[in-house]
């Protein structure tokens, strides 16, 4: 199978990248692109360490293809680098080993945009898309909760 060159537009720029047709998103930003703050895990959607925003919704970036995602805004957690998430997170220790944190902030941002007035029950099941093998869920969902009450209180 040939190449194809396509533009995407991840995070406020335009990339022109050379792919196959069978090339996940996850593939393409990690080893065409250099963006490696998506991290693979499972490769088979049950993670989300590899999550990324697709206009504005969480999408697991191993689950689609590169060229699926022609046309569309894509964020990467390097395109949320000095937000006030990635900072909550420090804040609340959200991480341990930090292999799924990025995942998580792309979803916890997700969230953020769209929920801004979400209640706890709500923050657990939209956050059981992402796993964590090292750290409490605890820290996680008080780092996004001190997100969405700082929106709130704007
Ligand atoms: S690597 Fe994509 S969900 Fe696990
Ligand atoms: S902090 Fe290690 S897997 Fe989540």
């Amino acid at each position: 199978m040939g190449l194809a060159s396509i533009t995407l537009q991840i995070n406020g720029e335009n990339r022109v990248v050379a792919i196959r047709e069978a090339d996940t998103l996850l593939f393409v930003l990690r080893e065409k692109l250099g963006l490696t703050g998506s991290k693979p895990g499972c490769l088979n959607g049950d993670c989300g360490a590899c999550t990324v925003n697709l206009d504005g919704w969480p999408m697991k970036s191993c689950l689609i293809l590169a060229v699926e995602t022609a046309g569309h805004y894509i964020l990467t957690i390097e395109g949320l680098k000095n937000t006030r998430i990635q900072e909550a997170f420090v804040e609340e220790f959200a991480f341990q080993c930090g292999y799924c944190t990025s995942g998580f902030i792309m979803n916890g941002y997700s969230l953020s945009q769209l929920y801004p007035h979400a209640h706890s029950t709500q923050i657990q099941e939209w956050f059981e898309s992402n796993i964590c093998r090292c750290t409490g869920y605890e820290e996680i969902e008080k780092a996004i909760r001190r997100v969405l009450n700082e929106n709130n209180n704007l």
